[in-house]
């Protein structure tokens, strides 16, 4: 949460510093501010979007060449132009930009006030920079042994762009827990939360290990532990274009991204699946084969929309490798004290490979001595740094707080290592494996077939757009998918909505079917097609409105529905894949004719770096 921009060089900073703040408005949207150095130093801050900010910043005409900025999703302190950052300590000697949460905040800040230092917002960044400016006026420590001194002393995550006012060039970064890298230019340098900022200006990067503290001037750039010990820096290309961090024509990011789902998929499986498709080649996957081949049960980690793509492997691994699997919440996992045996192996899936609690989660299952291997998207991200091993999906930036094709590659990703697994294991022949691949590499063209849909699924959003609750049922592979669907609703048009195994629903959720509520059934061709059938009588019997998504050509449901969306036919393994593509357009739509800020919901941020 939050994203951080910083900039050093000769061209003017407020711009880099604007625009790279729009492109991580992903990570938090509740205010945001900026400070540029022109031999005098100025703040700006204010509550809400970047755009608020720019407007402000441009009422000034005030520029730099030096800056840092920030945009926030609150932890400590209402969202308010007070508790934005950047945060100025007491003295005015320290401005400062935090992404993360200092946990021991409150003992410090007690220790500051005892000796006589004040405080203006309520947020844990002030507590930091306050103790960097009182370590500088009072222990007289230089500006660089205050920061380490004080990165010493606090517990948490950070990630940290700090500017002192005695030294006007050069700004101090530091990392713990949150992202932070450092693109390298010539005669210049920029620090962010990600990439996206800096890929314009330069591909070249340094990723921030936990503990580094950088000291980044215009033509120079030190990088070292908190404990003062030099690192050598690790220069590194970063694989990223402009085009994919610009919305290209679409009115968002989210539906451009789930146009990109074809694409994305495709990227997923290029170059892993042998030419004679017989066979699967992920190279983190084979790094751990030996483990993967012994494995007596599979634990998979994961928050939010990646728990959903892990619920779905859950499916995978069972029919095709016969493996065991748990998937939790990566929260609940970390604090359950769980049991982890000598063969366990631990799945953790995240888009971002920053979420706190995953990362939590993958460290604590290596501690207990699991292998852990990763499913992220981020390439660099502090998850795959952490596990023994891993793939990445390849999806590219996922900008739009609501995911789409991360889910789908991840699903995706999850299915091609249970087969290659499973043939492996002796579990899936040679013919069902080849013939498992030959559904695979048609998933990016039924995808695009499935999209030819948006006008239709407008047409169903529109029913619902007023509606105050909605239902989603799915079974076997479909329940996953009807959790995905509710939860895409929910977090995107503020429509209260529930995902439910189909045949729970008579055991609760049926006491509130009637004529104003929405329920999306999935139901698509499967084992279950029959049952789910018996379902859909039983919400027309109570007066229920029934929007399902059926496989092209079923005309037993299509005479029951009041809405059908038709998705094509393929394996049930796969069925989910094609059906959350109109529960995604249906959510996108639905939130649209509402009003609602699709990219940036309310309350939510892309990556999710607290507790
Ligand atoms: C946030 C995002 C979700 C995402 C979840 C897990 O809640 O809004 O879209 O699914 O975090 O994120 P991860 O990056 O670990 O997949």
């Amino acid at each position: 949460m939050c994203g951080i921009v910083g900039y050093i060089g000769s061209k003017p900073a407020r711009e880099i510093i604007l625009k790279g703040l729009k492109r991580l408005e992903y990570r938090g949207y509740d205010s945001a501010g900026v400070t540029l150095i022109n031999g005098g130093i100025k703040t700006f801050k204010c509550k809400g979007h970047v755009k608020d900010l720019e407007k402000l910043v441009n009422e000034s005409n005030f520029d730099g060449t030096i800056g840092l900025g920030h945009t926030r999703w609150a932890t400590h302190g209402e969202p308010s132009e007070v508790n934005a950052h950047p945060q100025i300590s007491y003295k005015g000697n320290f401005i400062m930009v935090h992404n993360g949460i200092i946990e021991n905040y409150a003992t410090l800040k007690k220790h500051l006030i005892d000796r006589g230092v004040t405080f203006k917002s309520e947020t844990d960044t002030e507590v930091l920079v306050n103790l960097i400016d009182h370590l500088y006026i009072e222990g007289g420590f230089s500006a660089e042994q205050a920061i380490s001194f004080a990165l010493n002393r606090v517990k948490g995550a950070y990630g940290l762009v700090i500017i002192c006012s005695d030294e006007k060039d050069r700004l101090y970064a530091a990392r713990k827990g949150s992202p932070l890298i450092i693109g390298v230019g010539e005669g210049e340098n920029y620090i962010a939360s990600d990439a996206s900022p800096i890929v314009e200006f330069t591909q070249r990067v340094i990723y921030l290990n936990d503990e580094d503290m950088a000291i980044v001037k215009k033509n120079e750039l030190i990088l070292k532990t908190i404990r003062n010990q030099i690192i050598e820096p690790e220069v590194k290309e970063v694989d990223l274009s402009i085009g994919e961090i610009e919305k290209e024509g679409f009115p968002h990011f989210m539906l451009k991204e789930i146009f990109e789902q074809p694409k994305a998929i495709h990227n997923t499986f290029r170059g892993r699946v042998l030419p004679d498709l017989s066979g699967i080649r992920i190279g983190g996957m084979y790094d751990m084969m030996d483990d993967f081949i012994k494995a007596e049960r599979i634990i998979i980690v994961a928050c939010g929309t990646s728990y959903h793509a892990g619920l779905l492997g859950e499916y995978f691994f069972e029919e095709f490798t016969r493996i065991p699997v748990e998937v939790e919440y990566a929260s609940e996992f970390r604090y359950r004290n769980p049991i982890i045996k000598k063969n366990d192996i631990v799945i953790a899936i995240s888009q971002s490979g920053e979420t706190a609690d995953t990362l939590a989660a993958v460290k604590l299952a290596k501690s207990k001595g699991a292998k852990v291997f990763g499913i992220c998207n981020v390439v660099g991200s502090s998850i795959p740094r952490e596990t023994d091993a891993g793939t990445y999906t390849h999806a590219g930036p996922e900008i739009g707080v609501a995911s789409t094709k991360a889910f789908s590659t991840q699903v995706i990703a999850l299915s091609m290592i249970a087969s290659e697994l499973g043939n492996k294991r002796g579990i899936i022949s040679d013919d069902d494996h080849k013939s498992f691949i030959t559904d695979l590499v048609k998933i990016p063209a039924l995808i695009e077939e499935t999209l030819k849909m948006n006008d239709q699924v407008l047409e169903v959003a529109k029913v619902i757009q007023n509606a105050n609750n909605a239902l989603y049922l799915g079974r076997g592979y479909l329940y996953p998918v009807a959790l995905e669907g509710a939860l895409k609703l929910k977090e995107i048009s503020y429509i209260h909505a529930e995902g439910y195994p189909a045949a729970e629903m008579k055991h609760g959720p049926i006491a509130l079917i009637d004529e104003n509520m929405p329920v999306v059934v999935v139901a698509t061709k499967d084992d279950t097609y029959e049952k789910i059938i018996n379902n859909i009588q039983e919400i027309k019997a109570r007066k229920g409105m029934v929007i399902a998504i059926v496989t092209r050509g079923d005309d037993i449901i299509g005479k029951i529905a009041n809405h059908v969306l038709e998705v094509p036919e393929t394996i049930p393994a796969f069925s989910g894949i094609l059906a959350v593509v109109p529960l995604q357009l249906l959510a996108y739509h639905a939130a649209v004719l509402r009003g609602c800020n699709v990219d940036q919901p309310r309350n939510l941020a892309k990556s999710v770096t607290v507790e």
